[in-house]
């Protein structure tokens, strides 16, 4: 991670690092969520996955915004506002237009202005499918921004002035939420994020149904990746007696085992590499665990809600 003398680093703060139903989950007492409740030492809690990035340290954007979004707020740094009210949030960038992601956005409606920041087929489900646009327009204004994949996009202030921040969006495998039946390209996007003075990057992809070599290599000519790490393998739901799906048939690769993503990952030698969208099953939870400490000693981090980085 680099930022010249003269730079201001951009500031990535993670506010959730919990797969959709946060951790420990309301209705789970599977072995972890269990722990979480009855040894809280043993397992930190964690809110839904959303990242906060700033280059002042005071205007932020959000890459998703989670249901667990007024707390997550609470939480980011920044000077205590003079004004009686103050919107700490210049936009919002997606992802995907699954719930975990996007229900925050409706929970904002109090902005009175809203900055969004999705591909088109995004940008659609929220319209059409899930309908969180429409709702939210009802109490605010709502510009969207259309970022295309491959391309950059600047993120600017609700002012208009560029904020020195630029996001460009690619492909990941993955499905459409289960409310869509349209699967456009563009559904299921991870983020670069480039600050374009220090020339510092982040990859954010929280969720990913294929860690292939090309992506890999994306990933590492960036300073920072922060990872798909729901499941630790493939039958986790299925074992637990809790679900009948594979996380691959959720699109969501394992990270354990000779094609998981620790495996893949721990290749890259120059960005530091950070799992996020923890699911609350999965045993990486448990700070003394043996799962744990396979991923630590191959060099990765598991995600905690507050870790902050600059790049
Ligand atoms: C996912 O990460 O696979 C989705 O968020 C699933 C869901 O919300 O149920
Ligand atoms: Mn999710
Ligand atoms: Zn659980």
């Amino acid at each position: 991670m680099k930022a010249g003398p003269s730079a201001i680093p951009v500031h990535i703060v993670l506010l959730g690092t919990a797969a959709g139903g946060g951790f420990p989950q309301w209705n789970c007492w599977c072995p972890t969520c269990r722990t979480a409740r009855i040894s809280p030492h043993r397992a930190l809690r964690r809110r839904q996955s959303s990242a906060g990035v700033s280059l002042d340290g005071e205007r932020w954007f959000l890459l998703n915004a989670s249901p667990d979004v007024h707390d997550q707020l609470d939480c980011l740094p920044g000077p205590v506002p003079a004004g009686v009210r103050h919107v700490p949030v210049e936009g919002i960038v997606t992802t995907d237009a699954e719930l975990d992601h996007t229900l925050g956005i409706v929970l904002l409606r109090e902005a009175r202005h809203l900055q969004l920041v999705a591909t088109a087929s995004v940008r659609r489900i929220l319209e059409h499918d899930s309908r969180i646009l429409p709702v939210t327009r009802a109490f605010a204004r709502v510009e969207v921004t259309e970022m295309k994949l491959g391309q950059s996009t600047p993120l600017a202030y609700r002012s208009g002035e560029f904020s020195g921040i630029t996001v460009e969006p690619f492909e990941v495998p993955a499905g459409t939420p289960r409310f869509s039946e349209e699967g456009t390209p563009g559904h299921t996007v991870g983020l670069i994020v480039l600050d374009g003075e220090s020339g510092g990057s982040c990859a954010y992809v929280p969720g990913c149904g294929e860690l292939d070599e090309a992506l890999l290599d994306r990933l590492g000519g960036t300073d920072l990746v922060l990872f798909d790490g729901t499941f630790w393998t493939d039958d986790e739901l299925i074992s637990l007696g809790i679900g009948d799906r594979r996380a691959r048939e959720m699109d969501h690769q394992p990270i354990s085992g000779p094609s998981g993503t620790l495996s893949r990952l721990s290749r890259l030698a120059r960005p530091k590499k950070v799992y996020t969208h923890i699911n609350n099953t999965n045993p990486i939870l448990l700070e003394d665990s043996a799962e744990r400490a396979i991923v630590e000693r191959a060099g990765l981090t598991v995600g905690a809600d507050g870790m902050t980085f600059s790049i």
